[in-house]
């Protein structure tokens, strides 16, 4: 049984209890990170914690993340949990009124801080080696989609869609242009040159992105940031998605055309074995 922490306490995870009036429950009133481990070792600790108090800070959740506190205690899940490789979930809602109202509550209301750790294989995921195949589906989610809420109902719809379908993933379009897959951020490579949607409140300011586009500069990779159609995509040489769960996965199939061969492009890989070498030499 896994050891979890809530609000300040690391207890069994059949003890963990949450009030039904927490506004994560009743309104999706929160935000998350996903921060990953390998070899025991936390991936983009930094860019995971500054990006939590952006989302807090644009949803007027009134908390300051404490950086070395939070340090500790993504340490101590991790250890407590033996997880050498896997994810730390990590959320915070707006807390519990003790009732229902769409106002938000008094400003000293406490937040609800929980943590828990998924084991999985993540730099040796058979999903690097075989590529994802994704579908496209309309983006029905709403209009700030660079705060990483908990409301993720559509993103599962879509993920669900896509597994009916035979795939593994959705990539998800506004007007036309691909703007984030269900849990990462979409790319194509066509003529060498690397296509990735821009910044915006469109898209989840993924940190793995960030990483991505840096190692890209740095291996003389052309970047261009901005948004693409779906059928460039079918056109393209290569696709992929990058997440912190996931790194640069490679994606060999969309709507059931092969991208390019058909098979796990040498882009993505090159990104991912750059990746990991810079943030394992980062890791805290
Ligand atoms: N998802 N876009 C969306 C919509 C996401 O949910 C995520 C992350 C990303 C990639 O961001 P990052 O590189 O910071 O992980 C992009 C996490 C992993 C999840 O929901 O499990």
């Amino acid at each position: 049984m896994r050891t979890v922490y809530l609000n300040g306490e690391f207890v069994p995870e059949n003890e963990a209890n949450v009030s039904i009036f927490d506004r994560g429950f009743l309104f999706a009133d929160g935000v998350y990170e996903v921060t990953t481990v390998v070899d025991g070792k936390l991936i983009g600790f930094e860019g995971h914690i500054q990006r939590l108090q952006r989302s807090l800070d644009e949803l007027k959740i009134p908390h300051k993340v404490d950086r070395d506190k939070m340090l500790e205690i993504h340490k101590e899940i991790a250890e407590r949990n033996n997880v050498t490789e896997g994810m730390i979930y990590l959320q915070i809602t707006r807390g519990n009124p003790g009732d229902r109202d769409f106002a938000f509550p008094p400003e000293d209301t406490p937040v609800t801080m929980v943590l828990f750790t998924q084991h999985k294989n993540i730099v040796h995921a058979k999903s690097l080696e075989t590529g994802i195949k994704v579908i496209s589906i309309e983006d029905l989610r709403w209009g700030r989609r660079d705060i990483k809420t908990v409301q993720l109902l559509y993103p599962s719809l879509a993920k669900m869609e896509a597994k009916s379908r035979g795939a593994d993933d959705a990539w998800m379009m506004q007007d036309g242009f691909v703007t984030e897959g269900t849990s990462n951020n979409a790319y194509i490579v066509k003529d060498g040159t690397i296509i990735t949607r821009h910044l915006s409140n469109d898209i989840l300011h993924g940190i793995t992105r960030k990483s991505v586009l840096e190692c890209a500069r740095m291996l003389q990779m052309k970047v261009e940031e901005r948004p693409f159609t779906i059928e460039e995509a079918y056109a393209a040489d290569e696709a992929f998605v990058t997440s912190a769960s996931g790194f640069a996965n490679p994606v060999v199939e969309i709507d059931g055309k092969a991208v390019g061969t058909g098979k796990p492009g040498a882009v993505s890989e090159k990104l991912r074995g750059l990746y990991l070498e810079e943030n394992m030499k980062a890791a805290v």
